[in-house]
């Protein structure tokens, strides 16, 4: 009873249409993905909004610990930070294995940007400081599940760029001692819109 209650009150807020069946039990990752979550990440995990984070095939691990930095406050977004206040770690748990296992859709890059975007990628920028990205992120931007690093490769470029400035001006705090705050504030605008355009396009 008590979920059907959040599922209704969270997906009236956001839901685009079409009636929500009532359930006693709480509702499955597969369910809450469908009723709630689709309407901006896609039924599948694949977002059709740039500005919306594609999250199939992004690692469960690291869909979790979102949804915890969300709810605890750690991390800030006006939609995400009520949407996970309403959920509990079983769902979070449930919802996040749903979208790891789905596929995430392909993305292009533009060819213009892809020479510098490679070299940030895989070798850094030593003179500026920046390690590679992909020393965490993995060779292929696959990231590191058993360690939460998420999946870069294939996200929409500009939600990268967006969580890149939020990393540089402090507005996103990271973990591993603020890891991503210190690389992200050592690049220059140019060259986060390169590494984003050639993350979107890797697959
Ligand atoms: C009304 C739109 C909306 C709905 C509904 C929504 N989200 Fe989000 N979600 C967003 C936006 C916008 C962001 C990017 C937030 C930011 O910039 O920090 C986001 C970010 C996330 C992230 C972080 C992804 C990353 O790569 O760091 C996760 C995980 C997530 N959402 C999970 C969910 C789940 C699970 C649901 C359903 C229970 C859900 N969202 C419902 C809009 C939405
Ligand atoms: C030392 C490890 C490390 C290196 C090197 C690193 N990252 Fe990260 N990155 C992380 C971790 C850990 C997170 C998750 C931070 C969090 O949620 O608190 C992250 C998160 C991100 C995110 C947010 C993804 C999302 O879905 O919201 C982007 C974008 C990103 N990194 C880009 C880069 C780029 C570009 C580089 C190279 C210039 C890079 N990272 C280098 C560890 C690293």
């Amino acid at each position: 009873m008590k979920w059907s209650v959040v599922v209704l009150c969270s997906a009236s807020f956001v839901f685009l249409g079409g009636a929500i069946p009532a359930r006693a039990a709480p509702p499955s990752g597969a369910a809450l993905a469908q009723n709630v979550c689709s309407a901006c990440h896609g039924p599948d995990g694949n977002s059709l909004t740039p500005s919306f984070p594609k999250l199939a095939g992004q690692g469960q691990a690291y869909i979790i610990h979102s949804l915890q930095d969300f709810k605890s406050g750690r991390r800030s977004n006006p939609i995400m930070s009520s949407m996970a206040q309403s959920l509990t770690p079983a769902q979070m748990d449930s919802v996040a294995r749903f979208f790891s296992k789905q596929k995430m859709s392909p993305g292009t890059a533009n060819p213009k940007l892809v020479a510098l975007g490679q070299r940030i990628f895989r070798g850094g920028l030593p003179k500026q400081g920046v390690p590679a990205c992909m020393a965490c992120h993995g060779p292929d931007g696959m990231g590191n599940e058993p360690a939460a690093y998420p999946r870069l490769a294939g996200q929409w470029a500009p939600y990268l760029v967006d969580q890149l400035k939020a990393f540089a001006d402090g507005k996103r705090k990271s973990t591993n001692h603020g890891m991503m705050n210190y690389v992200a504030s050592r690049l220059t605008p140019a060259q986060i819109k390169a590494v984003a355009s050639y993350l979107q396009g890797l697959h």
